[in-house]
């Protein structure tokens, strides 16, 4: 029986932010997030975020029907958030404390802590830092064993010498937080109720401390400032990055592709520099994305190509699209295979039959084509009259000429031409030419004003 505990009640003076500080974003998931996210992988039945300040604006963001909510109003430090929380623990409950800055601790790491508690035993998780300043430090006695947390500001100079800190992250049985907690004074350097002091208390009542370390510093490193931040986003990437070379991906440069959310790739993906994929987006066998596109939840089929500064948002390719470069698909573009759509042209709510072309200039919106049309330089479907929008539809083989402005609603037949520059108002037939521009007329012996 699992009991996740998450102390996000801390202000984030640091960030100088109007956002709660858990809140911020890594790889564009809240910090918080990531940390409720693996509570749910590590096994938690319960998750009891502790909340303070901005505790409305995470409730909101937060709310979910496996996670509750507690109060600190004050925070008179972690001892006392954990403490608010007593109440709502189940007695035969294990605790897992977590912290919602820090935001990478892997699940496996978790697992292993948790696996050494029992009523005789706690899980402690220590890291050994080049710079252990402002930490707490692990004290250990002559045989190894760990007896007591000491605070940085409260540390002997001798103290602060030792490089083996406290990350936070704990475990520990229900029965043993409910009888220590309420044992722990505020007569420190910080006026704190302090977590760390339990670790005396569970050594004065012969609980052993059990010590496990994470693979790497950054798993444990919370986030106080921008420039941590960066730095473990720096870190996620890298490891998305990795992840996707170990997948298979070609990553023109690893340090040049930014991923966040989730990416689903097949065999053979290329991903040339500066891309950015957020959400859910899925990648066929065979798809390059050129340079500089963003890409937002969407799915490209099998050997489809996106060219260079290409924004793509809730679209849906099929299969060989040719996209761009300098191309914009909307929420709601569905493009079955073979098709291209080419550089400056925007289309939203538009569902485009196998090998058709929009290749220059082109907005399509609220529109169904069907295959093998031709929609020429600069052709835009007035979909808008201010108020409603209207629908276009375009027959299969149709040749809409350049520089037409199609008024929706309107349907323009199977097979049938639009003449360049027409503005389309009425439906043209199948098979139909339908030409709605003014006449030429040429006058002869014109003379052109000439300055004096
Ligand atoms: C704490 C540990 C320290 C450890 C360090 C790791 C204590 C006393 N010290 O120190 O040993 O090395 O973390 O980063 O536990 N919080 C609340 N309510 C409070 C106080 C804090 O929710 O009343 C939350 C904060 O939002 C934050 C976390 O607990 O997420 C840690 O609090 P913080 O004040 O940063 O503790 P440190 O002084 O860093
Ligand atoms: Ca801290």
């Amino acid at each position: 029986m699992l009991d996740i505990l998450v102390l996000a009640a801390g202000k984030g003076t640091r960030m100088r932010s109007d956002l709660p500080k858990v809140l911020h974003p890594i790889g564009g998931k809240a910090l918080v997030q990531h940390v409720v996210d693996t509570a749910r992988k590590v096994g938690g039945e319960q998750i009891l975020i502790i909340v303070g300040h901005g505790a409305e604006k995470v409730e909101e963001r937060m709310a979910a029907p496996d996670v509750k909510f507690v109060l600190q109003a004050q925070q008179l430090g972690t001892g006392h958030a954990v403490q608010q929380a007593l109440p709502q623990l189940r007695n035969d409950a294990t605790v897992l404390i977590l912290y919602g800055d820090v935001p990478l601790t892997r699940a496996e790491t978790l697992q292993k802590l948790i696996a050494g508690v029992n009523e005789k035993q706690m899980g402690l998780l220590t890291v050994n830092m080049p710079d252990p300043t402002e930490y707490g430090r692990i004290l250990r006695d002559n045989s190894g064993a760990v007896i007591a947390i000491v605070e940085h500001k409260d540390a002997s100079d001798e103290q602060k010498k030792i490089a083996e800190i406290n990350t936070g992250i704990m475990a520990v049985k229900a029965a043993h937080l409910q009888k220590w907690l309420p044992q722990l004074k505020n007569n420190n350097a910080q006026g704190e109720f302090y977590l760390t002091d339990i670790i005396a208390l569970a050594k004065a009542d012969g609980v052993a401390i059990h010590v496990e370390q994470p693979d790497a510093i950054e798993e444990v490193e919370g986030i106080n400032n921008r420039r941590q931040q960066a730095a473990l986003e720096c870190f996620y990437q890298k490891q998305k990055a990795n992840e996707l070379m170990d997948a298979g991906v070609t990553l023109l440069d690893p340090h040049r592709v930014d991923v966040r959310g989730s990416l689903t790739v097949g065999r053979d993906v290329i991903i040339d520099v500066n891309c950015v994929f957020e959400g859910d987006v899925v990648l066929g066998d065979g798809v390059v994305i050129e340079p500089n596109c963003i890409i937002i939840n969407s799915r490209i089929g099998n050997n489809s190509r996106i060219k260079a500064f290409s924004h793509l948002e809730d679209a849906e390719l099929a299969a060989n699209c040719d996209i761009g470069p300098y191309a914009r698909l909307r929420p709601g573009t569905q493009l079955a295979d073979d098709v291209k759509i080419g550089n400056f042209v925007e289309t939203k709510k538009a569902v485009i039959a196998k090998g058709s072309k929009v290749n220059h200039l082109s907005y399509i919106g609220d529109a169904t084509i069907g295959t093998k049309v031709n929609v020429g330089a600069g052709t835009i479907t007035c979909n808008y009259d201010g108020v409603n929008k209207f629908k276009t539809e375009i027959g299969d083989n149709a040749f809409i000429g350049s520089n037409s402005a199609l008024v929706a609603p309107v349907k323009i037949g199977a097979g049938s031409t639009v003449g360049a520059g027409s503005i389309i108002t009425k439906d043209v037939e199948e098979a139909e030419l339908a030409i709605a521009r003014s006449k030429q007329r040429n006058i002869q012996g014109w003379e052109r004003p000439t300055k004096k």
